[in-house]
């Protein structure tokens, strides 16, 4: 894993977005996997900002994101979908038809599972997988536990998930228990993952992550088995850790 250490939330989106556009150019029908949640914000901000002023143009990318919580439909302003076409979507010129988010209110979810996974084999897997880290070290929304085995599946959100994500939400009690996610197999097939990290309360994962072992128990560890992962986290995040990777 290779580590870019950089100032601060605004560095992060910066480099992150200048390293997404670079692979946007050089392949425009590349097939990013997306995150949502605090972290990738300023990053979206940069990739519009880069649209509008050079042009970047994404009509030909298609796009698959990590999770979608369950009983929320894309109108819903806190379901996954509202957010990337709010957060991104609708301020560049990327074909709508070309971005890939699990359905929250699918009539059967293992069919949904099912399609889901086999759409993004059927794309040829995703080129450029961005991910945050949770604070109990889940990717998308694996938990601790989770097999590194998992495909795209139902999960039980962790009651710390819960309470991380309430501050998108008016009320505690509005946050749904279960989400449909990419799994971690899913995951590590992608050829390239970026790990953004940023923040306090991301140290204690960045520092598991970096010196810790590999373990079911710790999901984002699983990313040490991957050949080609790019992490870049913030001095806050990065504290005064011993790297060993
Ligand atoms: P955050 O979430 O970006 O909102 O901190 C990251 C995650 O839970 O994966």
């Amino acid at each position: 894993m290779r580590v870019i250490e950089v100032k601060d939330y605004q560095q992060m989106s910066n480099r992150a977005a200048e390293y997404i556009i670079q692979k946007v150019v050089q392949n425009p029908s590349i097939k990013l996997g997306l995150a949502t949640g605090g972290t990738p914000m300023g990053t979206y901000k940069s990739l519009i900002e880069d649209h509008q002023k050079n042009g970047t143009s994404y009509q030909k990318v298609t796009t698959f994101n990590l999770d979608e919580y369950i009983g929320l439909s894309g109108n819903n302003k806190n379901s996954y979908r509202y957010f990337m076409n709010d957060q991104l979507f609708n301020h560049i010129d990327i074909n709508k038809a070309k971005t890939n988010i699990p359905s929250g209110i699918a009539a059967d979810f293992q069919e949904e599972c099912h399609r889901y996974e086999n759409l993004i084999a059927r794309h040829g897997g995703v080129d450029l997988q961005i991910l945050g880290i949770g604070a109990n070290g889940h990717i998308g929304f694996n938990e601790p536990g989770t097999s590194f085995r998992s495909t795209t599946h139902i999960v039980n959100l962790a009651d710390s998930t819960i309470q991380a994500n309430a501050r998108f939400f008016s009320r505690i009690e509005e946050v749904p228990t279960q989400a449909i996610t990419m799994g971690i197999s899913t995951i590590l097939k992608s050829k390239e993952i970026l790990l953004l990290v940023s923040g306090e309360q991301k140290k204690d994962a960045l520092f598991r992550l970096l010196n810790g072992e590999i373990n079911e128990s710790f999901p984002a560890s699983v990313l040490k088995n991957h050949p080609y992962v790019t992490i870049i986290a913030d001095k806050v995040a990065i504290a005064d850790l011993k790297v060993n990777c």
